[in-house]
């Protein structure tokens, strides 16, 4: 089953381009700039009145959701908001009339996000599912929803399936802004990025032995940072995540500039700093915060899509990710930080499928 691939992590991290093609298969259409979701078809008339959103889910699906929340804000211009599946349930949600609530989850069996689901419904939330597991439990008590079509995920790391997670926030975002004030030419241009992004994971995933070579570079460190500003902010926390599960390294993700109001005090001489920085309105921004980190002796690992000068001075690992509209650059830049989590497990002679105390769906809450 495994194939050429030595473990289930590398296979559904390979796996993606046609996994993504899977989830946007019969949905997009950039030529005539239309989304079908089969799951949303009773939904749409309804789908018009809401007035905000609320995304939950736990890990990496939360990532996903805080990635959402930048692309249903900006696309959308709905308010939104993201909640830990876990805490949710336990202070008190104030569900306004037109909250749309949005279930984010893998396995569909996640405890505490069907216990949210729960608690936001009984408060007269309507929701919807984003999952993968078609005919779980979270799937079957939404009110309607979008599966992933990434296929089964078997490697404890979320890997596919959060990227099927973003894919179908995207669509989501166009969805509910596209009889707002999208014009069919935005939509059109949005689409064919979209449509675009498996080949560019594709031309991502030539970079295995450049991330291999960092990872056996680094992995002896204990403690890592990773920085990503604006809708790469979550991608640094996913990185992050990624890195601490398999491989038992201490990683922390971070808004690149929060690090000066506290973080950066643990920056000594070569402590590996990953930085996602591809551009965007944020990129000269960065390249101070990458300035801070390099003049603490810290050793930058900067995954960029358009390298200069500047970088090739403030970064002595640089990874070049292709180009992407700039919203949907998390789908790339993700890619080299699962590699990177998954080579330095390998360098440190761990089980990258089965990390210790963990289990691939977690039903106790
Ligand atoms: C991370 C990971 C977990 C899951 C989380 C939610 O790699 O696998 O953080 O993302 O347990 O699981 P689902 O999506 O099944 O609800």
């Amino acid at each position: 089953e495994l194939g050429r691939f030595e473990h289930y992590m590398q296979k559904e991290i390979h796996e993606q381009p046609e996994s993504l093609r899977m989830t946007l298969s019969g949905r997009v259409d950039s030529r005539t700039a239309n989304i079908t979701l089969g799951g949303l078809t009773n939904f749409e008339r309804q789908l018009s009145h809401f007035k905000r959103v609320l995304l939950f889910g736990c890990g990496s699906a939360w990532h996903a959701g805080l990635i959402g929340e930048y692309l249903i804000e900006e696309l959308a211009e709905l308010p939104t908001e993201v909640q830990y599946s876990s805490e949710l349930r336990y202070r008190n949600p104030l569900i306004e009339e037109g909250t749309l609530a949005i279930a984010i989850s893998q396995s569909g069996e996640t405890a505490d996000t069907l216990a949210a689901l729960h608690e936001v419904r009984t408060r007269g939330a309507t929701v919807l599912g984003i999952v993968n597991n078609v005919g779980s439990t979270i799937a079957r008590e939404t009110d309607a929803g979008v599966y992933l079509h990434v296929g089964p995920e078997i490697g404890v790391a979320s890997t596919k399936a959060f990227l099927g997670q973003v894919t179908v926030l995207s669509m989501l975002a166009v969805y509910l802004g596209r009889r707002k004030h999208l014009s069919r030419d935005t939509i059109s241009t949005f689409l064919s990025e979209l449509e675009r992004i498996p080949e560019a994971i594709e031309q991502t995933l030539l970079l295995e032995s450049q991330m291999r070579e960092i990872a056996y570079k680094f992995s002896g460190r204990q403690n890592w940072l990773y920085l990503g500003r604006g809708i790469n902010y979550p991608t640094a926390l996913e990185g992050a995540l990624k890195l601490k599960e398999v491989s038992y390294i201490h990683a922390e993700g971070l808004p690149a500039a929060e690090m000066k109001h506290g973080p950066i005090a643990m920056i000594d001489e070569g402590m590996p700093v990953v930085v996602i920085a591809t551009r965007d309105v944020t990129y000269q921004k960065i390249l101070s915060n990458m300035e801070e980190v390099r003049s603490r002796g810290g050793e930058v690992i900067a995954i960029v899509n358009q390298p200069d000068a500047q970088i090739e001075r403030l970064a002595k690992n640089v990874v070049v990710v292709p180009r992407t509209q700039p919203m949907l650059s998390p789908l790339v830049a993700s890619v080299p930080l699962q590699l990177l989590a998954y080579h330095a497990a390998l360098s440190r002679g761990l089980d990258v499928d089965k990390p210790r105390n963990l289990a691939k769906s977690v039903t106790v809450e």
